[in-house]
């Protein structure tokens, strides 16, 4: 079957709001390390990992394994009603690493149920609907999850079960904090801070919910200490604060563990999902233990952290702990950094991530106008030369990276090469045009 065959079955079956990149759409069918094969048999080095999901790698036999022994047991499934033992393991690891005091884990399949249950447990917590969020944040797609999303191209629906206050994002680049220094930034958002709450809220917010760097925003971020500087006041009114760890967590930032740990504070809350499964659907919450206690129903999920993802779970994390891929993550992550800046492309505005996040922005020559035809290019140039990279931005012109986190320099130098000449393709269009 042609992939021109099942693009058309895709479309005549599934939501035209599900849009597979690229003018012809390709199907993955194998994956090895960092590289993978599409149905025709050309392979790519992916810098992208399915959107920083494929965290350390395809084909990983310590995941795949784990997975295996589980199914072996004959039980893929036996729902919360009973111990489940994958379970408890997992949850006990990731407690130790969150950073978060006194914490307790709820596993869940997803991003979006960990932000919905963080939103749940901080609404029913401080008895209070109100939240605030981030202009140009991601947070998933349930009704509270978009609520709290603050970029149009994603934001489906105004109904909301939360009545939002957003802050402004980290971005410098352009609009009313453009050119600020950090120090300034942080001056002025906490002074914003201080007036949405006086101005927009009824005082008792439940909390703010942020990425510590905007993953679909195009990894926008706030300067270090942001967060910090930021909970002082959240602290003055009892407000909690959930980092979305779904992109930043697990060392990919290469600096720290979690993003939030750039701001030297620690959030009352984080939620995870993407990478620590790599591929196996898990995501969750780590919560201060009065906090994820404080729902007075019954609560539970079906699949959450059941024994298959729990399996692949625990292998990711042991993996990347005894790998120390956060390590890897600073030290090629540089080398990816430093390649692109280097590159000194007249249509990239901004070079923006941390470790192995790494995004740039796309302008035409000379201004900073959004150039989201020159983000396209970019990205059916990489594919054609066998790289594949992401898209995103409140403009759709920034390209976005975040490549499996066992990556090798070797590997980071052969994707740079694909990407200068991508870049200077798209620069002969910009000129051109
Ligand atoms: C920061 C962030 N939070 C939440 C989500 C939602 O996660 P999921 O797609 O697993 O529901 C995403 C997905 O891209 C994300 O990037």
């Amino acid at each position: 079957m042609s992939t021109d065959e099942l693009l058309n079955r895709h479309r005549a079956v599934m939501p035209n709001w599900i849009n597979p990149l690229y003018a012809d759409p390709i199907e993955l069918v194998s994956g090895s390390g960092c590289r993978v094969t599409d149905a025709s048999g050309r392979t790519y080095l992916d810098f992208f990992g399915g959107v920083l999901t494929t965290m350390i790698g395809y084909d990983i036999p310590e995941v795949s394994d784990a997975v295996r022994r589980q199914l072996d047991k004959g039980i893929a499934h036996s729902s919360t009603l009973y111990l489940i033992r994958k379970q408890v393991e997992l949850a006990e690891k990731i407690a130790k690493v969150s950073g978060i005091p006194n914490p307790k884990v709820f596993l869940a399949n997803s991003g979006t149920e960990a932000n919905d249950t963080a939103l749940l447990l901080a609404t029913q917590y401080r008895r209070s609907n109100q939240i605030l969020a981030v202009r140009n944040s991601y947070h998933g797609r349930s009704f509270a999850a978009l609520a709290v999303t603050g970029q149009r191209s994603w934001s489906a629906t105004s109904l909301s079960p939360v009545n939002v206050s957003y802050l402004h994002s980290g971005d410098r680049l352009r609009g009313v904090f453009a050119g600020l220094s950090d120090a300034e930034y942080i001056e002025r958002s906490v002074a914003d801070l201080r007036e949405v709450l006086a101005t927009t809220t009824a005082g008792d917010v439940a909390c703010l919910i942020a990425e510590p760097i905007q993953g679909v925003g195009g990894f926008v971020a706030p300067p270090d200490g942001y967060f910090k500087a930021v909970k002082e006041v959240l602290d003055e009114h009892g407000i909690l604060w959930v980092s979305d760890e779904v992109q930043t967590g697990w060392g990919r930032t290469g600096e720290h563990f979690w993003g939030y740990q750039a701001h030297d504070a620690v959030p009352d809350m984080l939620t995870f999902a993407k990478g620590i499964g790599n591929g196996f659907t898990l995501g969750g919450v780590v919560a201060r233990g009065e906090i994820m206690d404080c729902l007075n129903a019954v609560s539970f999920n079906t699949f959450g952290g059941n024994p298959i993802s729990a399996s692949a779970g625990q292998a990711v994390l042991d993996y990347v702990l005894s790998h120390d891929l956060q390590s890897n993550a600073a030290r090629v992550g540089e080398v990816l950094h430093a390649g692109v800046r280097g590159l000194n492309s007249p249509i990239v505005a901004e070079v923006r991530g941390k470790g192995l996040m790494l995004a740039f922005e796309l302008v035409r020559p000379g201004t900073l106008d959004p150039a989201p035809e020159l983000a396209l290019r970019v990205l059916e140039e990489t594919k054609a030369n066998g790289l594949l990279v992401g898209k995103g931005g409140l403009y759709g012109n920034v390209i976005r990276m975040g490549p499996p986190l066992t990556l090798t320099e070797a590997e980071a130098k052969e994707g740079l090469d694909i990407l200068a000449a991508a870049l200077a393709a798209a620069h002969r269009q910009a000129v051109a045009a």
